[in-house]
This record gives structure tokens, sequence and C-alpha cells, in this order.
């Protein structure tokens, strides 16, 4: 199971377990992590689920859609490598993946 690192918006690092298939975010709520709301559980209309993914990560995930992309315009700290974690689903290739949840989600 991919180990995914959060950065949570105290400062605090966090390693944890998330299976294949399952999202960054299910992976920060189910650990009770603070910083990712999830209001809209998961269903890509809420955007308090911003994280920042650490550059060498990107390419791991699949592109946004236009739809993520419309709702990031209203998150706040948003920057080229902020994405909605809801719609960043972990697969095999993604031990070690960090993000950085901001301070603004809430
Ligand atoms: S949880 Fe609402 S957009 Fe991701």
């Amino acid at each position: 199971m991919p180990k995914i690192t959060y950065q949570v918006p105290d400062g605090t690092v966090h390693i944890v377990d998330v299976p294949v298939g399952q999202s960054i975010m299910d992976g920060s709520v189910r650990n009770n992590l603070p910083g990712i709301v999830a209001e809209c559980g998961g269903s890509c209309s809420c955007a308090t689920c911003h994280v920042h993914v650490d550059p060498e990560f990107v390419e791991l995930f699949e592109a946004a859609t236009d739809e993520e992309r419309d709702l990031l315009e209203y998150a706040e700290d948003v920057d080229e490598h902020s994405r909605l974690s809801c719609q960043l689903i972990v697969n095999s290739a993604c031990e070690g993946v960090r993000v950085t949840v901001p301070d603004s989600n809430s």
C-alpha cells in the first residue's frame, strides 16, 4: 500500500498508508488529519480539499479536468501544483508522494 506524506497546516508531517484506488483526500479524512475539510465528500464541488502536490510527483496523477480547474479558481493560495485531493487517485506508483495542505481550506 503506498505511503503518502501529508504536511498539514500546523507544520506537522504525517505518513499514511493509502490503498490503491482511494484518493489523497480519503487518506487524510480516514486518518483524521487536519486541514482537508472535504465538505462535498469527494464529488469535486467544494474545493475544501485543496493541496499542493510536491512537483516531482505531479505527473503520477491524471491531469485535472476542466471541472477541477474551474473549482480551483475559488481556492486560496493556489499555485501551479495545486490540485483537489479528492481527484488524486492513488496508484501503485504513488509510494512516497508528498502533499502540503494549505491553511485556507476551511
Ligand atoms: S472534497 Fe469537495 S472538491 Fe474535493
